[in-house]
């Protein structure tokens, strides 16, 4: 096998793969040998949205819940998490000190994590906790930084996922009056709704503006309090692409994800996790046709899977999650070739500060 390191490098978030040293077929070639040589030290977890020529090698592929519970059970020494940053947080936050957890690409982040930041959650809390008397619970959707979990944990509040929002939201309830929801305002909206919570008793707060825009008569009224963030990939599907699927074909089902804005989830006939999703595909009688709102990866592979079904993109531009596209097989087969040499990077570690905390939210969440 090629030397596809530079030894001065081999810290760097960046692959010493070039084009040059291995063409795309010996790549996929390497990391299937890779995989099965290292078989006993290595797990690899995939995302949904990952392409074909990474979710190929996966061990066990998931949404973000299901990659949760599994990342609680391991007990192999490495952790190749194809996905993005927070998952492979997550996955160490819920795994022994001595086992590592690598990102192919380090870069492979999250735009929507990215929408709230530790300092201005903090702030928020304190304003909005000042407004009123209710006990707000801060819910955070595990698509976030590990800080933030930390202070979901601590604050006595937990995290959901997009499988299980609706439980999260109705234990939370039990334990205050009101909800900070964070990052994701699309979610937290679409499951507030469908738990009876009226449109007008949700009021969202914006961080950029002075006191999230919010007056303490709008706070003390409101039951949950949505951040002002979104996931780019699923804003790209709007109502009118219903409606004009909807005319060519009235057959078709639309199903979409949850972080689809509001319009878009009233208007399909139906929604869910990309678990759900997938589920509700195999579940369908041959020659059902299905417009999909999510990841174009997922997507994709369902289309090629279920050929005895139609099954397309609810817009006809390519949603993709161009974050969780960082992680390519060349990554991919450099991250193996480094654990096998004893030198893995990319090893997503969370500080021992935010640990405790983001844990006990964890762990909050798998038992509701
Ligand atoms: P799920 O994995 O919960 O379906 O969420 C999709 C997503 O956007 C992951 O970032
Ligand atoms: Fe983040 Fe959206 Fe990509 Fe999921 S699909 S990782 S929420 S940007």
């Amino acid at each position: 096998m090629l030397n596809l390191f530079d030894e001065n490098t081999f810290d760097s978030h960046l692959p010493q793969i070039s084009e040059q040293d291995c063409t795309d077929q010996q790549v996929l070639d390497q990391i299937w040998e890779l995989k099965k040589e290292l078989q006993d030290k290595v797990i690899l977890l995939g995302h949904h949205y990952q392409s074909d020529d990474i979710i190929q090698y996966a061990d066990i592929t998931g949404d973000s819940l299901k990659l949760s519970q599994k990342a609680a059970q391991l007990n192999n020494p490495y952790t190749v998490f194809c996905g993005v940053h927070f998952m492979a947080e997550t996955a160490d936050i819920l795994t022994r000190d001595d086992q590592d957890i690598i990102l192919p690409d380090r870069n492979a982040g999250c735009s929507m994590a990215d929408m709230a930041n530790d300092d201005e959650v903090h702030k928020a809390y304190d304003y909005l906790t000042s407004c009123t008397k209710e006990k707000i619970i801060p819910i955070t959707y595990i698509n976030c930084s590990a800080k933030l979990k930390s202070f979901v944990g601590k604050h006595d509040g937990t995290i959901c996922t997009s499988s299980n929002a609706q439980k999260i939201i109705k234990w939370a309830f039990e334990q205050g009056q009101k909800l900070l929801f964070f990052p994701d305002q699309h979610l937290g909206r679409n499951t507030c709704y469908d738990l009876g919570i009226k449109l007008d008793e949700m009021v969202v707060y914006n961080p950029h503006q002075v006191n999230g825009g919010l007056t303490p008569e709008q706070i003390q009224k409101a039951k949950v309090i949505l951040w002002y963030g979104f996931c780019s990939v699923h804003q790209g599907f709007t109502k009118e692409h219903i409606i004009n699927i909807k005319k060519e074909s009235p057959d078709t089902i639309v199903i979409v994800h949850p972080e689809c804005s509001f319009d878009v989830v009233q208007h399909a006939d139906d929604s869910g996790s990309t678990a759900y999703i997938i589920d509700q595909v195999e579940k369908a009688a041959p020659g059902t046709q299905f417009a999909v709102g999510t990841e174009i990866n997922l997507v994709n592979r369902l289309a090629q899977k279920y050929t005895n079904k139609t099954i397309k993109s609810l817009s006809p531009y390519q949603c993709l999650c161009t974050t969780m596209y960082r992680v390519r097989p060349r990554w991919l087969l450099a991250s193996l070739n480094a654990i096998k040499e004893g030198r893995a990077f990319n090893i997503i570690k969370v500080a021992e500060e935010d640990k405790h905390y983001a844990r006990m939210a964890l762990n909050r969440m798998l038992e509701i």
